[in-house]
């Protein structure tokens, strides 16, 4: 393995001009980025050789889309079998090979460590540069088309600026993140149109006014206009509600770093489980609605949607967790804590 301690860090976002296709390359550390028509290629330095993996430029701006979104989400963000980002939270690493037994065996894995800031800045400013103008990389294929093919044509600032939407206390609450209606733009999808569009009664004794909250999720998540892109909708302390709605592939496989939980709120999401580290294949998953699972903290997973399904990932933001996974305390999976040994 060749592992770039030094962590790299600075202000400036190293591009280079407009290549043949009109798109900018860019630099962060040892790794260069490029995109065509059709391609995204990296090119890293292992071993003293030039290496390079080439993956389709939407599958690379659906997955980097995410990465920024979610600042770099918990644990690993695996975007094909050979690159990705670990949150080392403050830090990130960026990986080639390190997950895939060639590259291993051959030594030609290799992994460097930047300032999440830096870091950041880059991976924003290849999106920006990368997304023709009607590409949405956060909408489902069938909403957005094959826009994301050809020559640098436009950019398309609104959708790539959306972030994750994280509430303080709830949705709908004074201060906190409004509830989605027509007119802030947030118009039913057309998978929900049968969704019941009713907000509860809330009867708060005096004084409790600010205390007693309650909102319609399934009506906000009908009105949701991204795809796998789970947003905080309760914070309780460390316990955070993120639901999502899921249309076709989850554009990442995600290794966490931690347990988490899945709610399956409607329609059907299937998930392929694998080892975090081998990948080899360990279960699969078909959620229905009202199904409840527990995602270990040692596998990685990638849900596939036929049709919009509604979906509640329940995460646990203590900072703690992956020191007490790495160390053993914890166990992977939360069945094994309840029957020791089970
Ligand atoms: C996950 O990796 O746990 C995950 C990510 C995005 C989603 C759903 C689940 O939309
Ligand atoms: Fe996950």
């Amino acid at each position: 393995m060749v592992r770039d301690l030094s962590r790299v860090s600075g202000s400036i976002v190293e591009s280079s001009a407009p290549n043949e296709a009109g798109y900018r390359s860019f630099r962060l550390g040892n790794f260069t980025f490029s995109r065509d028509e059709y391609f995204a290629h990296i090119e890293w330095i292992a071993k003293g050789a030039k290496l390079s993996h080439t993956m389709s430029a939407d599958v690379f701006l659906r997955a980097l889309m995410r990465d920024v979104a979610w600042d770099f989400f918990y644990g690993t963000v695996i975007f094909d079998d050979v690159f990705g980002t670990r949150n080392l939270y403050g830090a990130v690493e960026f990986f080639t090979g390190c997950y895939h037994s060639t590259y291993k065996d051959q030594g030609l894995d290799y992994a460097a460590v930047f300032d999440a800031d830096l870091a950041m800045q880059t991976c924003r400013a290849i999106l920006h540069d990368w997304t023709n103008t009607g590409y949405d990389p956060f909408a489902a294929p069938m909403e957005t088309g094959l826009t994301w093919i050809g020559k640098k044509n436009g950019h398309n600032s609104a959708a790539i600026g959306r972030t994750r939407e994280v509430c303080k206390r709830m949705p709908g609450l004074p201060g906190d993140v409004p509830l989605r209606t027509d007119q802030n733009r947030y118009p039913v999808n057309r998978a929900f149109l049968d969704v019941a569009q009713d907000e509860p009664e809330i009867h708060a004794e005096p004084g409790f006014e600010n205390e007693v909250h309650a909102f319609n999720l399934f009506a906000y998540l009908s009105r949701s206009d991204v795809t796998w892109n789970p947003s905080v909708s309760s914070a309780c302390k460390h316990s955070l509600f993120c639901p999502t709605t899921e249309e076709y592939i989850l554009p990442v496989k995600h290794a966490n770093d931690r347990i988490e939980w899945f709610l399956q709120l409607s329609d059907q999401i299937e998930w392929k489980i694998e080892d975090r580290v081998t990948g080899l294949p360990r279960a699969k998953i078909v959620m229905r609605p009202g199904d409840v699972a527990a995602m270990p903290a040692d596998i990685r997973h990638q849900g596939y949607a036929r049709k919009r399904a509604m979906l509640l990932v329940w995460e646990n933001a203590d900072p703690e967790l992956p020191r007490l996974h790495d160390d053993g305390s914890l166990a992977p999976s939360p069945a094994e804590e309840f029957w020791p040994g089970g």
